[in-house]
């Protein structure tokens, strides 16, 4: 096996959670650490690829040698995703992006008034890896799923309905891996295959599933 599988290969990652702004001070987010992205990233470069790291706010410092482009919002994630999408052979979303979006952004800070309840309409944000895959010169995709029960199933399912290339599930229902943690475990699905990457540290998971992720790369170019 060669040392730097990606080399000459341009990727692009999205990482960490979204902001969708209600009104100057408030946002609807979600508890993504961006840790996954970032190792991801770090594994990535020290693979040989170039790359691009389109990441929404995170404390964590950006890897050696990757490219970073800071957003906050899906849409402005989308926004910078499609923007440099046409140079990438292959992109990995592993952002927690908002489903949906506050129809409209408050010009002031929203009052508090007598009313018990205050209703918020929400417009759902562009599927970004969907849009990615369904590219008619798309890079090779790779989407992420986090599920509670029925892993299988549906990350089966997000690979078929998104066009994807291949997806790297976990069970965030497992204590001690997914979201915030500084470990994981991860079932990857292909249309031909599938591998199970066992509990690590994000690092060497990073690791893991880039060489998977080559591999299959290769095995189509
Ligand atoms: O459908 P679901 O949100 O569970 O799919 C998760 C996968 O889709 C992740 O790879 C995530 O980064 C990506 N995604 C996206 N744009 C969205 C929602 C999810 O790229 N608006």
């Amino acid at each position: 096996p060669q040392a730097r599988p990606l080399a000459g290969i341009k990727l692009m990652l999205t990482a960490g959670p979204t902001r969708e702004a209600l009104d100057p001070v408030r946002f609807i987010s979600n508890h993504s650490s961006g840790k996954m992205g970032f190792a991801l990233a770090a594994a990535a470069q020290e693979l040989g690829a170039e790359v691009l790291l389109v990441s929404g706010p995170v404390g964590l410092p950006t890897p050696a040698g990757v490219t970073r482009i800071e957003v906050e919002s899906a849409r402005q994630m989308h926004q910078a995703v499609m923007a440099h999408i046409a140079d990438q052979q292959i992109f990995i979303a592993c952002a927690a992006v908002a489903d949906y979006a506050p129809k409209t952004v408050a010009e002031q800070k929203i009052k508090k008034t007598a009313s018990d309840t205050l209703v918020i309409e929400l417009t759902k944000n562009p599927d970004i890896v969907a849009e990615v895959a369904a590219l008619p010169d798309k890079p090779f995709t790779v989407g992420f799923a986090a599920e509670t029960r029925d892993v299988e199933k549906y990350a089966r399912d997000k690979l078929s309905r998104k066009g994807l290339d291949m997806i790297a599930a976990n069970d965030v229902a497992k204590a001690g891996q997914g979201f915030n943690s500084d470990d994981n475990a991860l079932t990857v699905f292909w249309p031909q295959g599938r591998a199970d990457l066992p509990l690590a540290g994000k690092t060497q998971l990073a690791r893991h599933l880039l060489i998977l992720i080559a591999d299959r790369y290769h095995e189509r170019h």
